[in-house]
């Protein structure tokens, strides 16, 4: 079964999902598309080098459907600045319903419909949803969304171990959010606090987990019908994920707790053309409203065994603590 993976180059979901459908011994073939006129290279020996790259234009409906018509499955990875985010996706999904493929995922990957339209940059992706629902309500295609919380390899940000901390970021080239353990002189976690001043819980998973996930929701049998199948690696409250940051780090890490009332405060003062650091704003007032828990329907529904954050953290950190 041919799988189709918009933005697949992405070291990082792209990876992850390309690499859990190659270990399928060829129950699934992963097919990339990337965007024309993009030159990419996939030296020997890289994941990529093997797989087949049809580049496309997301603005040519004619040719996507041409693209996508021996495709049974298109996943989006995409992450487009602005409102193309949005454009591209839907001639993605009216292009894969045209081609005649069964199912569709837009580019998700974060958290449930409400907490994400509390967050400008990630409400594009409800917009992109409604298109996909309808699409679903009208028996065109089937499709689900995929929410996963937090990439757990935000952890690997300040491992001091090269190695270690190369394989825990797996890709991933963010700065930190919430967890701040860059700086051995100066570790600390930000703290929402819920309205009541009790710690709320985020969800967190791994992006090799992703991949897993994906797979395993390739494999239902039952349609996806719409369904968000949420996916966990591990749910815990920020006191917990303290003290584990504390543990395997062997350092002690600072609580810096923050109300929603401070948190709008700090908002009002971000110019909206800082559009990350206000993403990064609205979703800490996401988790005091408790929008940082995913539901885990599709670790439900499969054998997965996602990585803990206490496993993460053994893994990444524990072993540099031991020399
Ligand atoms: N939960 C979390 O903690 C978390 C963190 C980060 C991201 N995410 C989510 O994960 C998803 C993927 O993010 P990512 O960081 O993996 O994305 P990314 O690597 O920045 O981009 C994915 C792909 O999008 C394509 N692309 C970029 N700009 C484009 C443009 N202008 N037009 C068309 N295609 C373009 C590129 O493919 P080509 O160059 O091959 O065309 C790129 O490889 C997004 O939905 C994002 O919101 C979640």
């Amino acid at each position: 079964m041919r799988v189709a993976i918009a933005g697949g180059t992405s070291p990082t979901l792209g990876a992850s999902i390309v690499s859990a459908l190659l270990s399928t011994d060829g129950r699934y073939t992963p097919v990339v598309l990337s965007r024309e006129g993009k030159i990419h290279s996939f030296p020997p020996g890289s994941l990529l080098h093997d797989v087949e790259i049809r580049y496309v234009n997301y603005h040519s409906q004619p040719s996507l459907v041409e693209t996508l018509r021996d495709v049974e499955v298109v996943l989006s990875v995409l992450l487009i600045p602005g409102s193309d985010w949005v454009t591209a996706q839907v001639n993605l999904l009216h292009a894969a319903e045209e081609a005649g493929c069964r199912r569709f995922a837009p580019s998700e990957y974060a958290l449930s419909s409400q907490a994400q339209a509390m967050v400008d940059l990630l409400d594009a992706k409800n917009t992109v949803w409604q298109a996909v629902q309808d699409s679903v309500d009208r028996g065109k295609i089937d499709a689900a969304r995929f929410p996963c919380g937090m990439f757990m390899n935000y952890l690997g940000i300040g491992c001091p171990d090269e190695g270690a901390r190369a394989e825990a970021l797996s890709g991933f080239q963010e700065g930190p959010v919430l967890v701040h353990l860059e700086d051995p002189s100066s570790s600390w976690v930000e703290v929402p606090l819920r309205a009541d001043g009790t710690v709320p819980s985020l969800t967190m998973t791994e992006l090799r987990d992703v991949g897993k996930f994906i797979v395993a929701a390739l494999d239902l049998q039952a349609p996806w019908a719409g369904r968000e199948l949420g996916m966990a690696g591990d749910t815990l409250s920020f006191t917990t994920l303290i003290a584990l940051c504390q543990r395997f780090t062997g350092r002690s890490v600072e609580a810096r707790t923050v109300t929603e009332p401070q948190l709008q405060a700090r908002l009002e003062t971000i110019p909206s053309s800082q559009f990350i650091e206000r993403m990064e704003c609205q979703l800490t007032i996401v988790c005091c409203r408790d929008g940082s828990v995913v539901n885990p329907a599709l670790n439900r529904l499969s054998s997965v065994r996602p990585t803990t954050v206490e496993q993460f953290m053994q893994r990444y950190w524990g072993s540099h603590n031991r020399k």
